[in-house]
């Protein structure tokens, strides 16, 4: 397992993290299998947010883990909050966002969290009242650092003019098949979608204000359409390339599809979410496959990419 320093934090963290989202699909024993298996395969991150499964995600989660402080030192926790379910609307209030972690704390069973992510951005939101919310937290030991998901550079901008401290994380969508923060830039200037910069360029924003990068949904195409891994009707020349690569490297092509998120040089952090520990150890031999140049690209153009 590889090794990260989160910048501006003394956070040092596998660039595996363990996603929580689709805990409550397991009963609590099968829920503590996960975790366990995760944390011998060197994860030591673990990503939640107070809307998955109105918080029952992170409640499984301590349950199934008994959570103490010994177990709880030997983990790196991070969740989010802002998302209003299943009304469906967004909420950067300082009030929110307190009785929001108040509400993470309980639920994890833990007195502080690592890092808070706001989760999508609330156009609403008054970047000074969420300064305050941030402060307060901060002082009062209840979260040690901050950052956002699903933000672009300006969004990121607007809050960081306010807020005391400097934002770490930046979660973003990425997987071979969702790659519209890498396309943009690769045809700069071209007449086709791939060009489209639907992000204002947070890719290289992000390095360069060394904000980390956090993968979701690695195995997904569109907005939770299903996994391309093995679904040859979509995605038959990129299936091909994954299982060739895969018997290459004497991987499975979970692996593949890590490998290609991790070997680019932003040290980005893929969050998995898969519920099946065979699986999550599978991919975590993707940790570090050191991919040639050649083989990334030939991925990323089996995926249906074009490089000019
Ligand atoms: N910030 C955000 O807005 C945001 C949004 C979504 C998610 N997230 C975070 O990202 C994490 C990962 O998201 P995700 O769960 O969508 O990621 P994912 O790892 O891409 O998808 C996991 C799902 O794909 C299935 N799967 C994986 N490989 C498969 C295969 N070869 N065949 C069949 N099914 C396969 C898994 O099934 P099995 O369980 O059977 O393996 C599981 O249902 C979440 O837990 C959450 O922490 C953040």
């Amino acid at each position: 397992m590889k090794y990260i320093n989160i910048a501006n934090t003394d956070l040092h963290v596998s660039n595996i993290v363990m996603g929580n989202m689709r805990l409550t699909q397991l009963t609590v024993l099968e829920a503590e299998k996960l975790i366990r298996t995760a944390m011998d395969e060197g994860i030591n991150f673990f990503d939640h947010a107070d809307i998955y499964c109105k918080g029952q995600c992170e409640e499984i989660f301590s349950e199934a883990i008994q959570m103490n402080p010994s177990i709880r030192e030997k983990m790196i926790l991070q969740s989010k909050c802002g998302i209003i379910s299943p009304e469906g609307y967004f909420d950067f209030s300082k009030e929110h966002i307190i009785e929001s972690v108040d509400g993470i704390l309980k639920r994890l069973r833990t007195e502080y969290l690592d890092i808070l992510l706001l989760h999508r951005p609330d156009p609403l939101m008054e970047p000074a009242e969420v300064a305050k919310a941030f402060e307060e937290l901060h002082q009062s030991g209840k979260v040690k650092y901050f950052g956002v998901s699903n933000h672009n550079p300006a969004q990121i901008e607007l809050l960081q003019k306010y807020i005391p401290y400097k934002l770490v994380v930046n979660q973003l969508q990425l997987s071979i098949a969702h790659t519209p923060m890498i396309d943009s830039g690769i045809t700069l200037n071209m007449k086709v979608d791939q060009a489209i910069n639907r992000d204002s360029s947070i890719l290289e924003y992000c390095r360069l204000q060394d904000i980390t990068i956090q993968a979701w949904s690695p195995f997904q195409h569109g907005f939770f359409s299903g996994t391309f891994l093995g679904d040859l009707e979509r995605f038959p020349d990129l299936n091909k390339v994954i299982d060739r690569l895969a018997e290459k490297y004497e991987v499975t092509n979970a692996a593949i599809a890590v490998a290609w998120i991790t070997r680019h040089p932003a040290n980005i952090q893929v969050i998995l979410g898969t519920t099946n520990p065979q699986r999550m150890k599978d991919a975590c031999k993707g940790s570090e496959i050191p991919l040639t140049r050649q083989e990334w690209y030939e991925i990323y153009k089996a995926a249906g990419n074009m490089v000019p």
